[in-house]
């Protein structure tokens, strides 16, 4: 069982069910296959510090009063895979794939697979970390088919991001994969007026709020459609730690119309940016 996790942890998945069922609903009467894609799915339920648990993200999918034709959750850890599994045994009238892998290599393959001209997606993507490659998102709003809610991982890329630019090789190829190209040395870091006593240039950042509308720019580089809204996460001590986005692939103006109205209801009374 996963354990992990605080308030924001039952957010997120609160946010996620509400978009679930109105999704379902506004698709009920509509001749597309419906999918639900989770690509770091966990192990089915979580279990918070004070052993109380509640259903992950997969599980509670799975129990949406209007069903998806199909699910496929990706899932690294061996174990949390295992108990996975075990959900194809809970509920045999589903059509449940699970995936041991690496979500970068097997949900280009899975998206691949389907014909979107007739299917319509929902994909879930809850990392700990810095686990998702850019370029996936670019293969996901290509399809014109999946809305994605992207938990993005705030806290781990800005500890990064040095106040002095002063970044490892490592952690300039983690910000790289993770933000999709190098643009974030130019956007995010602007020259000190106050040299330094060898007369170099020095670096300052940009403010928190800056790094937060970076990240936002570029998912809009790549969606139609980003949530106007994005939920900022926070710890008990106050920090951010994700970026909750909604990104929508199909660019037709209804859909994404739609999609307006249903985010302001969704995040109503969540704290915002
Ligand atoms: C925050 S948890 C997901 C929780 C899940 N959404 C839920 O609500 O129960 C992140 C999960 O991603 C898995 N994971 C980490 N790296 C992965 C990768 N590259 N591909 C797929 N799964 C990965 C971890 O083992 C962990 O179970």
């Amino acid at each position: 069982m996963n354990k992990f996790g605080g308030e924001w942890t039952k957010q997120k998945l609160d946010v996620l069910e509400d978009y679930l069922n109105f999704y379902m609903t506004a698709l009920k009467n509509m001749n597309f296959k419906k999918i639900y894609i989770d690509c770091f799915a966990g192990s089915g339920e979580i279990e918070f510090s004070d052993e109380s648990k509640i259903e992950g993200s997969t599980i509670m999918s799975l129990n949406l009063d209007n069903k998806f034709d199909e699910y496929h959750f990706i899932e690294k850890d061996r174990k949390n895979f295992k108990e996975l599994e075990k959900l194809k045994e809970h509920y045999p009238e589903l059509n449940i794939n699970v995936y041991n892998d690496d979500c970068n290599k097997v949900l280009p393959k899975i998206i691949s697979k389907i014909d979107w001209r007739f299917s319509r997606g929902v994909l879930f993507i809850d990392p700990y970390a810095t686990q998702l490659d850019f370029n996936i998102l670019k293969k996901i709003s290509f399809t014109k088919g999946i809305d994605v809610w992207y938990l993005f991982p705030f806290h781990a890329i800005n500890r990064m991001l040095k106040k002095d630019k002063n970044i490892n090789e490592e952690w300039k190829k983690v910000l790289n994969r993770c933000l999709g190209d190098e643009s974030w040395e130019d956007d995010l870091y602007f020259e000190s007026t106050q040299l330094n006593l060898f007369q170099n240039i020095e670096y300052e950042k940009v403010s928190t709020e800056d790094v937060q509308k970076f990240i936002c720019k570029k998912m809009k580089e790549v969606f139609p459609y980003v949530s106007e809204n994005y939920l900022v996460l926070k710890n008990s001590k106050n920090s951010p730690l994700f970026l909750l986005f909604l990104l929508i692939s199909n660019d037709n103006p209804k859909a994404i119309g739609l999609v307006k109205k249903v985010e302001k209801y969704i995040l109503k009374d969540k704290t915002m940016v």
